[in-house]
């Protein structure tokens, strides 16, 4: 383990922004962690996992810490239900395929999320019906005040959309060095409600789909829609959907008598943001050497060596935009530094 000075983290997040860290270290297993964290006090820290959710503006002025553990255990196995630890450090996809390569069921609908096993649960990740928290059994996470392994169980974690405690209240106080979750090993539940998933199962000609056959659908949607970070700079979503009132659901309504919403409560609505922003003119436009994506309002994009202060302002000109037109706030999804 090694304290290196002065490391470009464009590798090391999807938006493929060029910024430096002062110094910056990998580390592979607990102890190291721990080991950092008892011999560099002093030293302002910046946790780094897969970097799939973060937009990055400025140099980061501090340690970089690069999470890397991996492996993932069996922990046990009933019938019908099996307990998988991952370590933080592994790949999300690359996961939720050797789950499926064991027949193990619930992740599919997540296939392809960039990122890593360790920062899921931090936005409570999801795509197409289906949400980590569904099929998340607990976390272990180290406390940065005693340095010692804590678990949250399901409940702890205080899941919403996009939303859970280390957004919260725990937030910086925990890195979350390992996730459990609860799979199923038969009579698996299909989530295929999801309008494109049916559809492009059709497409398949698959009448009776397996876990692995729900995957290869939402492999092909998320393929055609979303870019690839490793093609195309992208942070997924830039903004979470934005959720209204009725009332002022109703307003809008009278204007854009055609906007697509689905109902959250008695009172909330949610409003897709990707609609907001294509209805305010925004897809597929290009500012230089970054934009909207064509195919989904919702992915501000990279397409060379932009820088993210730009992004940053193309996101708040969308914001501000949105607001003007339709007097909805959407809030940016992904972190900002
Ligand atoms: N829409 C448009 N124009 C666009 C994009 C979307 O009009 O450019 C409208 C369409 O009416 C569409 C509706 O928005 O029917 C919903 O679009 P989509 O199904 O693509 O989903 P989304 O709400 O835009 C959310 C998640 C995605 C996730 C998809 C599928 C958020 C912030 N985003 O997007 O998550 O993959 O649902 O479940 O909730 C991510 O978080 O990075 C991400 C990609």
């Amino acid at each position: 383990m090694q304290i290196l000075n002065n490391i470009s983290l464009k590798p090391y997040n999807t938006f493929g922004i060029d910024v430096a860290a002062k110094q910056f270290v990998s580390v592979a297993s607990i102890e190291e962690l721990i080991t950092i964290y008892s011999t560099n006090k002093d030293l302002d820290k910046f946790i780094l996992g897969g970097g799939s959710n973060m937009l990055l503006t400025k140099p980061i002025d501090a340690l970089v810490i690069h999470l890397n553990l991996k492996g993932k255990t069996i922990l046990s196995k009933t019938e019908h239900q099996v307990l998988i630890e991952c370590q933080a450090g592994e790949n999300w996809h690359e996961f939720v395929q050797w789950a499926l390569s064991q027949d193990f069921g619930g992740l599919e609908n997540l296939s392809l999320i960039p990122g890593n096993v360790g920062t899921s649960p931090i936005q409570n990740i999801g795509a197409y019906g289906v949400e980590l928290k569904d099929n998340f059994h607990s976390c272990n996470a180290l406390n940065l005040d005693t340095l010692k392994i804590e678990t949250f169980t399901n409940k702890d974690c205080k899941f919403g959309y996009r939303n859970s405690i280390f957004k919260q209240e725990a937030k910086g106080k925990y890195i979350i060095t390992s996730v459990v979750f609860s799979l199923s090993t038969k009579n698996h539940t299909l989530h295929t409600n999801y309008g494109a998933i049916t559809s492009e199962l059709e497409n398949m000609q698959i009448k009776q789909p397996t876990i692995q056959d729900v995957s290869k659908a939402v492999i092909a949607i998320r393929e055609s829609k979303l870019p690839n970070p490793k093609e195309i700079g992208n942070s997924g979503s830039f903004f979470k959907n934005p959720v209204i009132s009725k009332s002022q659901f109703k307003v809008l309504q009278q204007n854009f008598p055609e906007a697509p919403h689905y109902i959250v409560s008695d009172d909330q609505i949610k409003v897709p943001a990707g609609w907001l922003i294509e209805t305010a003119g925004f897809k597929g436009k290009t500012f230089g050497n970054y934009g909207v994506h064509k195919k989904q309002a919702l992915v501000l994009v990279n397409y060379d060596d932009a820088k993210g202060e730009d992004i940053l302002k193309l996101s708040k000109l969308i914001q501000n935009t949105i607001y003007r037109i339709f007097n909805i706030s959407i809030e940016a999804e992904v972190n900002i530094f």
